[in-house]
């Protein structure tokens, strides 16, 4: 009772402090569990957990999950939560041990096999065993794995792997059950009802300024972005198949990053006087060299809330993008500008490094309510 009446307080005044003691005095009943009966356990041990998950304590979940699979052995779904816990926790090694338990035990559990693919995928890159589980929890589009990161990830990994006729396919699925905004945009984030377009005119924005201001200022951007070069740092998705790819970030998700931005006081200050750039929390503003040789496999990003502004500053003699269905090349002192929540690649194939600033705004379809609401990625 008195778990239950600090829980309600604590709701009724949105007061964490008394929730933390809500959760705390549940905790201390559950001690007592041996007493409880299945149905009070269950009821209780769930109750403790929303509101550990909601407090966003992922690993205070353990012992609580713990106490329900020593109840109730037979029963995955317990397991299954205790490893997603982990990895919000950002304990995938936890978790891996957890999936593998129970694959042992209930070889076809949907859950625990996309579970694993995702972890074998993005912890260990191991992604022909990845494509496999998420292929077995997919199948037939059914089940309670048919969710759209899945069906993401399982593209991606195909796509990682250069098996790209099999990625495609996987691609048309997600999209007819309506997990993508189309086979080509992939990104998991969406504001629905937003323009969709592979590669935009500066025109058709309110962004000309910023883009002529920047293309006016192109030099002195460059010499900032050189001077810079020791603190790049390499790019680490693997995204690239072959080459040396690496960034510099300047804004990440609408903060400034006041140290690099010393060191580029004219780029930076030209982005400033542009809000839906330097206040984009669904975007960055970086450099981003890439050396001769290189190929970036074809990807997407997050979301669709941004567009993407490449101001080009050197050797972009026989480099290529890819948006959707359409090559591009770059223009040393020009800006081109894209959707990149679309599949794209490019391709490196000249000579020195080249260099371009990434800048992101939010798409002009966002009203000023969901620019400053949209949580930020
Ligand atoms: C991007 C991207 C690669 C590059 O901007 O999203 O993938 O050319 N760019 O730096
Ligand atoms: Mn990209």
């Amino acid at each position: 009772m008195r778990a239950r009446a600090l829980d309600a307080a604590a709701e009724e005044r949105r007061d964490n402090a008394l929730l933390t003691k809500a959760i705390a005095a549940y905790l201390e009943l559950l001690k007592m569990n041996d007493r409880l009966s299945d149905q009070r356990l269950k009821e209780i041990g769930e109750r403790t957990l929303d509101r550990i998950r909601f407090r966003g304590n992922y690993m205070g979940a353990e012992p609580v999950y713990k106490l329900l699979i020593n109840r109730f052995p037979d029963d995955p779904g317990y397991r299954n939560n205790l490893s997603i816990s982990y990895l919000m926790a950002n304990r995938a090694d936890l978790a891996e041990d957890v999936l593998k338990e129970i694959l042992q035990r209930w070889p076809k559990d949907r859950v625990a096999l996309a579970h694993l693919g995702f972890v074998l995928k993005t912890r260990h890159n191991r992604l022909e065993e990845a494509v496999d589980l998420f292929q077995k929890a997919l199948e037939g589009d059914i089940g309670p794995a048919n969710e759209p990161r899945f069906y993401y990830h399982l593209g991606d990994a195909l796509l990682l792997l250069g098996r790209y006729e099999e990625a495609h396919q996987v691609h048309v699925r997600g999209a007819k059950l309506g997990h993508f905004l189309s086979p080509s945009q992939r990104s998991l984030y969406n504001v629905e009802r937003l323009k969709s377009r592979p590669w935009w005119n500066l025109d058709e924005t309110p962004y000309t300024k910023l883009a002529r201001s920047l293309e006016n200022s192109w030099r002195e951007i460059l010499k900032e972005g050189n001077a810079a070069r020791a603190m790049y740092e390499e790019e680490k998705e693997g995204l690239k198949e072959r080459g040396e790819w690496s960034q510099l970030d300047l804004f990440v998700r609408g903060q400034e990053i006041p140290e690099r931005c010393k060191r580029a006081p004219v780029t930076c200050s030209i982005v400033r006087r542009e809000a839906a750039a330097a206040g984009c929390r669904r975007g960055q503003i970086k450099f981003s060299v890439m050396e001769a040789g290189t190929h970036v496999r074809p990807h997407v990003g997050p979301t669709n809330c941004r567009l993407r502004m490449h101001l080009a500053l050197t050797n972009t003699k026989n480099t290529f993008i890819r948006v959707d269905k359409e090559i591009r090349q770059w223009e040393t002192g020009k800006v081109l500008m894209f959707d990149d929540s679309f599949e794209h690649e490019v391709w490196h194939n000249g000579t020195g490094a080249r260099l371009v600033l990434i800048v992101d705004v939010w798409h002009p379809d966002l009203t000023p309510a969901e620019r400053r609401q949209l949580p930020s990625i």
